[in-house]
């Protein structure tokens, strides 16, 4: 099966990118990863990649007069470095048309909540708030709206009533750092295809 040419954005810890990490390093992901963008030059995820020999580059949005033009340069840096799909492992920025439009459905992205509910920031804390019993992660395609795109896989992760935000958020967390390698090698697999109408997702095998 082909190899992925990934890139990698972060803002912030990179969890997430270790476990695409490791699942490369332990070969149950067949990928590559041509690029880290982080928008934070202090990213500690920044430091994870560079500790594993991987290409890594600052674009700060703050340098750039306009949304539209710090997605540019993000484009600029992961065409140049031959990118076939971008994954946002916790990624606070929100991407225009310019980005969306030059990776088509090849941008996934991973959230601490069941989607569709707890869009937006703080997910974990929503979904307690709320008092749902259950929550988990999604990883999903990325469009045009805030965790909107086509819903690819989820776990589960149910709330205990000792939960505090703080145990929650790293049990959801371990769902996430099996989830998203594991889809990133269901798209290696060619597993499914992404469909225009709903049920976004077309399943092959
Ligand atoms: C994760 O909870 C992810 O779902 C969200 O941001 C967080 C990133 O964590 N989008 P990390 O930087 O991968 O540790």
């Amino acid at each position: 099966m082909s190899k992925l040419n990934l890139g990698v954005m972060i803002s912030g810890n990179g969890s997430n990118l270790q476990a695409i990490i490791d699942a490369i390093e332990n070969q149950t992901l067949n990928a590559n990863i041509n690029l880290v963008i982080s928008n934070k030059s202090k990213a500690k995820g920044l430091e994870r990649a560079k500790k594993h020999g991987l290409n890594t580059k600052v674009i700060s949005h703050s340098e750039y007069p306009s949304r539209n033009e710090f997605d540019e340069a993000l484009v600029f840096n992961l065409k140049k470095a031959n990118v076939d799909y971008v994954v946002l492992a916790g990624f606070m920025r929100i991407l225009t048309p310019t980005f969306l439009n030059a990776f088509h459905m090849k941008v996934i992205n991973i959230h601490p909540s069941l989607l569709p509910s707890f869009k937006g920031t703080n997910a974990q804390k929503q979904a307690l708030d709320y008092g749902v019993r259950i929550t988990g992660c999604t990883v999903h395609f990325v469009d045009s709206g805030i965790d909107t795109g086509p819903i690819i896989m989820q776990i589960p992760v149910i709330i205990l009533t000792s939960d505090t935000l703080e145990s929650l958020t790293n049990r959801i967390l371990k769902a996430e750092h099996k989830l998203l390698p594991k889809v990133l090698q269901m798209i290696s697999d060619n597993k499914f295809i992404v469909e225009e109408k709903k049920p976004h997702i077309k399943w092959l095998k």
